[in-house]
């Protein structure tokens, strides 16, 4: 089938501020919450094939964006179509096309098996009986517990949890897969091989739609990337084109041994701005950890030492380091992903 996997114009959520209290409820007061837009007007094109990721920190919509093109939440305002079809009007047609890992749905049944559970759910999604033994082999090679199959799930590490959820989500052999931070709480093994998974996938000519707010990981795996903060695609491109957007910069890391009184990191902080943009500055085991964007490195590192030295502070540690997605980031919004 041609066109894209998904196109989504003007996507919009809104939800209430904070909760009703029982009270209210039973008194029937009417609903008085001030609404805001977790989504704020969000266009996505996702072509087939592609391993297209949904970059951006906590709170920024990822999760809200995912659901609505899941179907399990409808838009405020906005249209999205997956793999050709309306997400309101056709919504049971996309779910039987699609797999879907999302925050809410990792729950397996622990006292059965992996195999048992694939059967239970295969059930569920209306998989052609004559075809769920295929199908359950399948899905449990391609995320590697084939060998595991009949353990119970109770005995399960999380990265197998993990990954037997991605092979429930493939059992209907979908030609899209939706997955919400696939790779949260997963030990660093783990999480690269369910990347190894992915890829499989899209080399089997999948299409995958993924959020993180691991920047690595988009880098790594994805072949476009949204960016997205408060609700809104800041920028897309691919991660090589992103990281261009910001090669007039260099980016230098300072590690500033300076005792915490009050107002001496700024004082610090006020110096070195004068010097280069100061995108980020944090405590870190006692000393002050501080990224800085500049044209040149060559020119910024001496004035660096002479600010500090001005301030009575001293940089123990001086690295010039590539530009990263967290860097496009910081610029763009001023802010670190992972805050
Ligand atoms: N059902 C809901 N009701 C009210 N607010 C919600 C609901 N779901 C999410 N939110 C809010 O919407 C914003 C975006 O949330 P979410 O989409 O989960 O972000 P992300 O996945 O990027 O962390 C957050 O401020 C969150 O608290
Ligand atoms: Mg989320």
């Amino acid at each position: 089938m041609s066109g894209p996997a998904i196109e989504a114009v003007g996507l919009v959520k809104e939800f209430e501020k904070g909760r009703r209290t029982l009270l209210q409820r039973l008194r029937r007061e009417p609903d008085r919450r001030e609404r805001f837009r977790a989504v704020d007007g969000i266009d996505l094109h996702v072509e087939r094939g592609e391993i297209f990721g949904v970059l951006g920190p906590n709170g920024a919509g990822k999760t809200t964006t995912m659901r609505m093109l899941a179907t399990l939440l409808e838009p405020t305002a906005g249209t999205a179509r997956v793999l050709g079809l309306d997400v309101v009007r056709e919504a049971r047609d996309i779910r039987r096309r699609m797999g879907a890992v999302l925050s809410d749905g990792r729950s397996l049944y622990w006292k059965l098996t992996a195999r048992e559970n694939l059967e239970y759910f295969a059930a569920l999604y209306h998989v052609p009986p004559g075809e769920t033994r295929a199908r359950i082999t399948e899905a449990l090679e391609t995320v590697r517990l084939d060998d595991r199959a009949d353990d119970y799930v109770e005995r399960y590490s999380a990265g197998m949890r993990q990954r037997l959820v991605l092979a429930r989500a493939l059992l209907p052999d979908p030609e899209l897969l939706l997955l919400d931070e696939p790779t949260v709480g997963l030990d660093p093994q783990s999480a690269r091989d369910l990347r190894d998974r992915v890829v499989a996938l899209r080399a089997r000519g999948r299409t995958v739609l993924l959020t993180t707010h691991y920047m690595e990981e988009a880098d790594q795996l994805c072949d476009r990337i949204a960016i997205v903060d408060h609700g809104r695609v800041v920028a897309l491109d691919t991660p090589a084109g992103l990281k261009r957007t910001i090669t007039a910069t260099e980016v230098v890391r300072l590690e500033i041994g300076t005792p915490q009184v009050d107002g001496s990191d700024k004082a610090l902080l006020d110096r070195l701005g004068r010097r280069g943009d100061v995108k980020h500055a944090a405590r870190e085991n006692g000393s002050l950890a501080v990224t800085i964007h500049t044209p040149s490195a060559r020119d910024f590192v001496p004035a660096a030492f002479d600010a500090a030295r001005e301030a009575g502070a001293s940089i123990n540690h001086v690295e010039v380091v590539p530009v990263t997605l967290e860097d496009v980031f910081l610029s763009l919004t001023g802010r670190a992903l992972r805050e």
